[in-house]
């Protein structure tokens, strides 16, 4: 693995770095405290195209590799992680399997507002009795004529309140199981479809999620994305892309936290001195740097098989266990270097401790990762 990023890798981070810096994290605390979606800083993401790196330039994304995606990533999740996720959603989980599986005229209809940041995608796989075990679908398309009809309930599905179109997998086929399973592209706006109103979270409180119901939703034939039966396969090639996706979410919040907890501690004094001048803070420091490194050389590692072409699941799994692991001890040491304030939520370090949280549960637990990572280790 090339360490040395190009001149167009380093251009997207420093990009991404200055829009974060100036424009998100000055609004990152409020955006928390209000729960309220960032739609304007969503739109201007899209201008910057960051709302379709890796899209190509044809239907209007900006045509780079994964590795300059983990890099803006990083950089916007480490201002506000609420703004980063609806990102990597639309950019990792919807555009994504667009580009690799859409017919011409759903890339027309859909890949290029997306990858614009005219509108705003979601992707539903998880269910109320369908999370780690996704292969037990209840959600249902038939065919009705030349119409899908399909009816069902989705959970947890992130930027759903606010998005155009949700990606939806479905069982055309239950005697199939897994291989009995497809994918659809549904508008939000269609009949029979309701999203109900936004979760109350602990934290990434921005970024809307919320249950949304199929209730006989009919569709045309145009709406299946892939052929029928490849619905589980498509969901999990997809998020072996999210999962590198959500690893960059954790190293930039593991990444906000040690800078803030860094700053802290040296300006905090305690017996005549600045705290950093204490081994017991030193130590903490030096852990938490050294994680954070290994977390992006993982991350970095998966993006760049992601770019060679190869098959990048167990190397997406391993950056996402150990990149959400890595973002919860260090919050929770920055909470600890920042002693009472760190329990206020006056200070940042609180959020990231919240935040990071979900990295350890979405887009596949880190009991789910480990499961990827042993079945690939005992196969090959
Ligand atoms: N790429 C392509 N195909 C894959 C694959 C991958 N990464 N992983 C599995 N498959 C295929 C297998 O090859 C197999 O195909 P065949 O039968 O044709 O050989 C088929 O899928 C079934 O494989 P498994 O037997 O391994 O499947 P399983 O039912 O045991 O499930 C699992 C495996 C890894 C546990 C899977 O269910 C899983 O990933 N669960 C977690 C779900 C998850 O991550 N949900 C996240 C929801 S989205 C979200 O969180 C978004 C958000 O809010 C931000």
């Amino acid at each position: 693995m090339d360490l040395e990023l190009t001149p167009e890798q380093k251009l997207i981070r420093d990009t991404a770095r200055d829009f974060a810096q100036k424009e998100v994290a000055p609004q990152a605390a409020r955006i928390d405290k209000e729960h309220r979606f960032p739609s304007e800083l969503i739109a201007k993401m899209g201008e910057l195209g960051l709302m379709g790196i890796a899209v190509p330039e044809a239907w209007g994304g900006a045509g780079m590799d994964a590795v300059s995606y983990v890099l803006a990533l990083e950089e916007i999740c480490k201002a506000c992680a609420s703004t980063g996720v609806i990102m990597s959603v639309n950019n990792s989980l919807v555009c994504d399997p667009l580009v690799k599986y859409g017919t011409e005229a759903q890339k027309s209809e859909w890949l290029v507002p997306l990858a614009t940041g005219k509108k705003l995608g979601c992707y539903a796989l998880s269910e109320p009795e369908a999370g780690s075990d996704a292969a037990a679908q209840k959600t249902s398309a038939r065919l009705d004529g030349d119409e899908w009809v399909v009816s069902g309930t989705k959970n947890f599905i992130t930027n759903a309140p606010k998005a155009d179109v949700v990606l939806v997998f479905a069982t055309t086929d239950a005697s199939k199981k897994h291989h009995g399973i497809s994918a659809f592209l549904i508008p939000t706006n269609a009949k029979g479809v309701t999203v109900g109103p936004p979760d109350d979270k602990m934290g990434i409180r921005g970024a809307h999620s919320s249950q949304v119901f199929f209730d006989d939703c009919r569709l045309p034939a145009s709406a299946l994305l892939g052929a029928p039966g490849d619905g589980f396969k498509i969901a999990m090639s997809t998020l072996d892309g999210g999962r590198i996706g959500i690893a960059a979410q954790a190293v930039g919040i593991a990444q906000a936290a040690f800078e803030a907890a860094t700053k802290y501690a040296m300006e905090r004094k305690t017996f005549g001195k600045p705290i950093a001048e204490h081994q017991a803070i030193q130590f903490k420091l030096a852990d938490m740097s050294t994680d954070i490194d290994a977390a992006r050389m993982l991350l970095w590692r998966a993006a760049t098989v992601k770019d060679e072409g190869g098959k990048f699941t167990k190397e997406a799994a391993m950056a996402k266990v150990f990149a959400a692991e890595v973002a919860n001890r260090v919050a929770k040491e920055a909470v600890q270097v920042f002693g009472g304030y760190g329990y206020l939520a006056d200070f940042p370090v609180e959020r990231h401790y919240r935040d990071a949280k979900i990295t350890e549960i979405y887009e596949g637990t880190s009991e789910i990762q480990r499961l990827v990572i042993a079945a690939s280790v005992l196969r090959d």
